[in-house]
């Protein structure tokens, strides 16, 4: 048996974190050891519901779920995104989600600071929505960062354009000022944005394969995907789903199936490009002071789209 690398998923689930928790949970590369929950695609509340109905479809209530920040650093939370996501972010399906305990443990920051410093250098962190709970993890400790195993986060965009704002994707828009912590904080991270997210798609015949049968995790996958597949035909044109936070996953098992370049990043917390990420790719006249002193980020920049498709869609079939 492998070693399997404990793993904490940050989630706003949201129909494509849904598709990545159930994922995770099918690589036996990692040994899952809870998720925390955030505001993104819905309310915190919402998102943290939802985290359970997902691990209850694939048999993992054991697993701990903690809820997480309800609104950025900076600012208030801007509210779901029905259109996309669903008034419920599980595409408005009829999936059964379980009243939230009051009981559990948290708030998240507290839980990522617990779990880390338990286990130090062993602790991945995958996160696929705002960046709040890992900022706040390192303001409660700041020696975090070196504890961490890796930092891999599913957002932003270095070389193409936004897809919440022209300028700005989802996750970095839904908290700038996090993202700029994250990104700016010394531990490995990798970026995996729409650079490449945007690229990788599961077409109807993948669909087909992947909500087949008389299983839960179908029956989930049945329900939520409809929701989201509708807003890519009307926005993207296509007749499928674009995988972000999946590819993040693919990510972890596979980063042979992508191109990566490091350099250091900012995110832009200022004026109509708010959450724009922006990589000091060295080519400027005078000296780039706001980026000095940083960390180079490990930014996905190409990939085997149509491998990192099928390795999405194969690991979705081991829980059919
Ligand atoms: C990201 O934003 C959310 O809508 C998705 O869940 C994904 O994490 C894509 O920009
Ligand atoms: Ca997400």
């Amino acid at each position: 048996m492998t070693d399997r690398r404990k793993l904490i998923i940050d989630t706003d689930p949201g129909i494509d974190d849904a598709v990545a928790v159930l994922m995770a949970l099918a690589c036996d590369e990692f040994d899952l050891i809870g998720l925390t929950t955030v505001f993104g695609n819905a309310a915190v509340d919402a998102t943290t519901r939802n985290a359970h109905a997902i691990l209850h479809a694939a048999r993992r209530s054991d697993l701990p779920i903690v809820r997480g920040a309800s609104t950025p650093l900076a600012g208030t939370y801007a509210g779901p995104v029905p259109h996309i996501h669903g008034t419920d972010g599980l595409g408005d399906g009829g999936v059964a989600r379980p009243a939230i305990s009051r009981d559990d443990p948290g708030p998240a920051a507290m839980f990522l600071c617990e779990q880390i410093n338990r286990s130090p250098g062993d602790v991945h962190i995958l996160a696929l929505g705002p960046l709040t709970n890992l900022a706040l993890a390192l303001r409660l400790d700041p020696s975090l960062s070196g504890k961490v195993a890796s930092v891999t986060l599913m957002g932003g965009n270095a070389f193409c354009a936004g897809n919440a704002t022209p300028c700005a994707e989802a996750n970095f828009l839904g908290d700038p000022e996090a993202g700029d912590i994250v990104l700016g904080a010394v531990w490995p991270v990798a970026m995996i944005g729409l650079d490449v997210t945007q690229k990788i798609v599961l077409d109807a015949d993948a669909l087909s394969e992947i909500t087949c049968g008389s299983s839960a995790v179908a029956s989930l996958l049945r329900a939520v995907i409809p929701c989201y597949r509708r807003f890519f035909g009307a926005t993207n044109g296509i007749d499928g789903l674009l995988c972000h936070d999946p590819s993040a996953v693919a990510f972890l098992i596979r980063p042979d199936l992508f191109e990566k370049k490091s350099w250091p990043m900012r995110v832009e917390t200022q004026g109509i490009s708010r959450g724009k990420t922006w990589p000091d790719v060295g080519a400027t006249d005078r000296p780039a002071k706001a980026w000095q002193d940083r960390r180079p980020v490990s930014v996905a920049v190409g990939a085997d789209y149509p491998t990192i498709s099928r390795v999405i869609v194969e690991r979705l079939r081991r829980l059919l």
